[in-house]
């Protein structure tokens, strides 16, 4: 099928490629043209494991191509919106004005084409009521709209993608939509042929399916770092405790990580929008839990920080502390409201000489943190370091040798933002070792 995918940034890079992947003809549109230029050389814009190699096999067969210009994708038979829905600079909503201009110019294209009548599908996270508002815009020029969210997540997003969990597929007229559906069964014929289950339900129910997982998500880490509190203060391991509640099936030990809270570019940005959704229905009182959630989740940065200013006896003027991670999680040079990088700004601002490194990120954290003294190495940023702390668990720094680094650093302490190292070896090497509700 010739498909096109609107909005080609972490979502919308990876899910053209993977729709090449898919057999489709593919063409990925975006405002920027210096990421356009990037893709349509075959290189990725951002890491993600998996993605340069479909991009180098695809763009160089020509399945996949990437563009600036809408017209170049008017002819598509299905045309994928994945452009971002950030926070509002201005308060907690989600800022709808790429999706609006999107939508404005994906209309413009297909008016200049008379006959077509192509079907659109919404990816991007939205406040519910969204779909139906640009569902009717678009029903009106012709086009038919399905909502189908996207739970891919970064560090894991082609194989997220390629074999996703579940298919959800929101119709805003359901029982009247049956073509719509085909089409979308068609574009997903591979992952529905290995047994994906597909759940078509109400546009309304799709838009919150995503906001609810991933409020879901949000509040199983800031569960486990409200108890990861009690323990500090009560001499428990949270570690310990989550495996203990996690062999209950019904809890699970996935997402019961504790350390600095959740980052990035969805989850702290959607429980926002989400509240804020929740206030223009009338239905605050819902969502009101949210907020302690955001709340646990600053607080995680800042135990975090008051942990390290212990350690150092109070001080951090004329401190030296390696902070090892900045992207939000490992495997991504993501660092949108990165945890890590969070703490580093704290502790900069505390008076301390923060040095950061990181396998993918530097290049961002040189461009937008100049106040952190960006290095290109684990040597180099714990030698003659006071305080080592972990940012982002990348298996590198798990791996760490407590031995040899203890040789490199100025004092043997180690703050593990992400109680990811191992608290015996690094204690059996010499180390002072602070967990985070950890004894
Ligand atoms: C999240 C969701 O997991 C995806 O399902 C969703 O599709 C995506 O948002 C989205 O809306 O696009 P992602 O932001 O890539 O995916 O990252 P997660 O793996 O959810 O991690 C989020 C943050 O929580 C990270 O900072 C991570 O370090 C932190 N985390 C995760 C913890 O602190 N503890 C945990 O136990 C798990």
């Amino acid at each position: 099928m010739r498909v096109s995918v609107i909005g080609c940034g972490y979502l919308g890079a990876v899910h053209a490629a993977c729709m090449a992947e898919n057999g489709h003809e593919v063409v990925g549109v975006d405002v920027d043209p210096a990421r356009i230029e990037r893709l349509a050389a075959g290189r990725a814009p951002f890491v993600e494991p998996g993605l340069p190699e479909l991009l180098a096999t695809h763009v160089g067969s020509g399945r996949l191509r990437f563009t600036t210009r809408m017209e170049d994708a008017a002819d598509a038979e299905v045309h994928f919106l994945g452009v971002g829905t950030p926070q509002r600079a201005d308060g907690a909503a989600a800022d709808l004005s790429y999706l609006e201009a999107a939508v404005r110019s994906l209309i413009d294209a297909v008016a200049e084409r008379p006959g077509t009548r192509p079907l659109v599908v919404g990816k991007s996270t939205v406040p519910v009521g969204t779909a139906r508002q640009v569902g009717e815009r678009l029903r009106a020029r012709g086009m038919t709209l399905l909502w189908n969210p996207e739970f891919l997540r970064e560090g894991r997003a082609v194989q997220d993608t390629l074999a996703p969990d579940r298919l959800v597929y929101g119709v805003l007229e359901p029982g009247q939509q049956d073509e719509a559906v085909a089409i979308l069964d068609a574009v997903y014929a591979r992952q529905l042929a290995d047994g994906t289950p597909r759940i078509v339900t109400g546009a309304e129910t799709s838009e919150l399916v995503k906001v609810a997982a991933n409020s879901f998500l949000a509040t199983k880490i800031s569960f486990i770092n409200a108890m990861a509190e009690l323990c500090d203060r009560t001499g428990a391991d949270v570690t310990v405790l989550a495996d203990a509640i996690g062999i209950d099936e019904r809890i699970g030990r996935k997402f019961l990580h504790a350390g600095i809270g959740f980052g990035g570019g969805c989850l702290p940005k959607d429980i926002r929008a989400f509240m804020a959704r929740a206030g223009e229905l009338g239905a605050s009182d819902s969502l009101s839990f949210l907020r302690e959630i955001d709340l646990i989740n600053a607080r995680a940065r800042q135990h975090a920080a008051d942990r390290v200013s212990r350690a150092l006896e109070g001080v951090l003027t004329g401190r030296t502390i390696a902070v090892l991670g900045a992207a939000f999680k490992p495997l991504s040079d993501d660092i949108r409201d990165s945890p890590a990088l969070a703490v580093a700004n704290k502790l900069a601002l505390r008076g301390a000489t923060v040095r950061v490194t990181d396998p993918a990120a530097m290049d961002h954290v040189r461009r937008e943190f100049p106040v952190l003294r960006a290095v290109d190495d684990v040597e180099e940023a714990v030698r003659g370091a006071d305080l080592v702390f972990l940012g982002t668990e990348w298996p590198q720094f798990v791996q760490l040798d407590p031995v040899a680094t203890r040789e490199l650093v100025a004092q043997p302490i180690v703050v593990d933002g992400r109680n990811a190292l191992d608290p015996r070896t690094w204690r059996d090497a010499g180390w002072e070792y602070i967990g985070t509700g950890r004894p």
